[in-house]
Formats: C-alpha cells, sequence, structure tokens
C-alpha cells in the first residue's frame, strides 16, 4: 500500500484530493504551506543543525509520496538500472533513460505542487569523455527537471564539476564507493580506510573548491565522513553507510522499504517495519534522520 498523501492544512475547492486507481493524490497545496527546496534553504537547514533528508525515487508517484512525506531531496539516481531495469549494475543505464525518469519524478512533484530539491544522476559515459559532453548531458537532464546534477568520481572529475558550477549547473559530487567504477575497484566496498584517506579528503575539499554544493559519501569510515563534513562548511556532505556524522542521509528507496532483489546492504534500515504504508515508511525515515537515530553508528557504519 503506497499510503493516503498527507492532506493541506486549508482544504478548498481549489484544493481538492484526487483519487486515481492507484491511491489518492493530496491536493494541490497552498504555495505558502511549505516553501520550495532551494540551495539557500539547505544552507539555512545545516547552519541549524538540522539534517537533510534524500531518497532516490524513480516516478511520478513515488516521487509525490517521498515529497509528501517531507524529504527534501530526490534523487533520481542510476541506482534505477539495478532495481527497475533489472541491470547487474548501474553501468548499463543510459541518458536517455535518466532523462524519461528525471521528467517522470518532475512531473510526480509538480503534480503535487511539491517543494523537493530533484537531483539528476549523470550515468556512466555521459561526462567522463569532455567537460562539453558532461554540459550536454547536464543540460539534458536540467531540462527534464532536475534542479541539480549528480556525477562520480574524485580528482579528475573537478574541472567537470567547476565547469558546470560556472555555467549555473549546481553540482553534487559523488565519492567514496562509486558504483559507476565497481569493477575497476573490485567489488561493493568500505573506501577511504588507511593510506587512501587522505586522499579522498584532498578530493573532498578540491570538490568543494570547484564548487560543488553536495557531496554524496558512500561507504566511507564514520570518523572519516564526520571529519570531512566540518571541514566541508561550503559543501553539504550525505551520507550512505558513512555513519550520522554528515549533514544528511541518502538511502535507495527500494533498499529502505525492504523491498530489494537482494541482500541489504549494512547500512540500510527497513523502515517499512512496524509501518502500515510506504509513506508512513518514508515519514518514519525522515523523523529517524532529523532525530538522530538513523543511521546508528553501531549498526550501519564503519
Ligand atoms: O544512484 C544512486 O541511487 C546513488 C545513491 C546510492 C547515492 O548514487
Amino acid at each position: 500500500m503506497i499510503g493516503r498523501l498527507a492532506p493541506t492544512p486549508k482544504a478548498s475547492p481549489m484544493t481538492a484530493s484526487t483519487v486515481t486507481p492507484y491511491g489518492t493524490l493530496p491536493p494541490a497545496s497552498p504555495v505558502a504551506a511549505r516553501k520550495p527546496i532551494s540551495l539557500p534553504r539547505l544552507n539555512e537547514m545545516r547552519e541549524r543543525g538540522e539534517k537533510i533528508t534524500m531518497l532516490t525515487a524513480y516516478d511520478a508517484t513515488f516521487a509525490a509520496v517521498a515529497d509528501a512525506a517531507g524529504v527534501e531531496c530526490i534523487l533520481v539516481g542510476d541506482s534505477l538500472g539495478m532495481v527497475c531495469q533489472g541491470l547487474p549494475s548501474t553501468v548499463g543505464v543510459s541518458l536517455d533513460t535518466m532523462r524519461y525518469h528525471t521528467e517522470s519524478v518532475a512531473r510526480g512533484v509538480r503534480r503535487v505542487q511539491g517543494t523537493s530539491w530533484i537531483i539528476g544522476d549523470l550515468p556512466f559515459g555521459s561526462y567522463q569523455a569532455s567537460r562539453e559532453q558532461a554540459l550536454h548531458s547536464a543540460t539534458v537532464l536540467m531540462q527534464a527537471g532536475a534542479h541539480m546534477v549528480k556525477l562520480e568520481g574524485g580528482g579528475w572529475t573537478t574541472e567537470t564539476v567547476r565547469f558546470l558550477v560556472e555555467r549555473g549547473i549546481p553540482v553534487c559530487a559523488h565519492l567514496g564507493l562509486t558504483p559507476q567504477t565497481v569493477h575497476a575497484l573490485g567489488g561493493y566496498r568500505v573506501q577511504g580506510r588507511g593510506d587512501t584517506a587522505d586522499k579522498l579528503r584532498q578530493e573532498a575539499l578540491a570538490l568543494q573548491d570547484a564548487g560543488a554544493s553536495m557531496l554524496v559519501l558512500e561507504m566511507v569510515p564514520a570518523a572519516l565522513a564526520a571529519e570531512l563534513t566540518l571541514a566541508l562548511t561550503r559543501c553539504h556532505t550525505i551520507g550512505i553507510g558513512a555513519g550520522k556524522g554528515t549533514a544528511g542521509q541518502v538511502l535507495v528507496m527500494h533498499d529502505m522499504l525492504g523491498i530489494n532483489l537482494g541482500k541489504n546492504p549494512k547500512f540500510v534500515r527497513n523502515f517499512m517495519v512496524g509501518q502500515g504504508s510506504v509513506l508512513e515508511a518514508m515519514s518514519a525515515y525522515v523523523h529517524a534522520v532529523k532525530d538522530g537515530s538513523f543511521p546508528d553508528n553501531a549498526l550501519h557504519a564503519w
């Protein structure tokens, strides 16, 4: 059950709910009820110590539910290759597929007059060749409805990040376990341990200097992620398997709903447990991230 989306404070004929075969969509929210998430709003949250929540979504309905649950950032992740397309990794995902899903998510959020910040993931092969290729691919996702693009990789991406940011495209970088390079990394393993921690530190600082305003840290030791979060004052760290010390958290939606095809990674909590609907599960995730009860470093981190 997806769940009944939260009603807006004041219902009027202009804001009636819409009943569809798939559930009841929320009424169009009064524009003033929730302000759209923007980079300045994320900065304000960080300043007051409020954690940023992010979930992946790949279609209109789940995006609308995530928005209604209060998730600030929706990542149209290339993880859709694995969870939607059944691919063995994210390597086979095309730019056109990302465009299709980004459009679907953006329509879902608009459909409910939602406020989420939408991040489009640049897929493997769509930004590696040149800065111009990256600009072209980022333009495709921004025109599909993304507010920001995400790309994976360290030092070699710095100039690409700068190039995009200078042209008005907000960028989220991604370090640690970078699934698009899983074959080069030798598997889905913790990154940034021992001698490699220093390289990760330098890359994170260089990405901030290049203008990245967000940085996903995937499967890196909790202590390193917490240290980077303090060091990166202009770039919000978003952890996945990186402990509780980051500025925000992200999970793949299917994982946190307990419906993935394989074994859940250690850093995931199944938020459907004890909840009656997807909306409740996503709301529980938002609350747990905000009150610091998820992730638990003893259970979900290294
Ligand atoms: O594609 C994706 O879902 C991601 C998250 C795991 C951060 O990159």
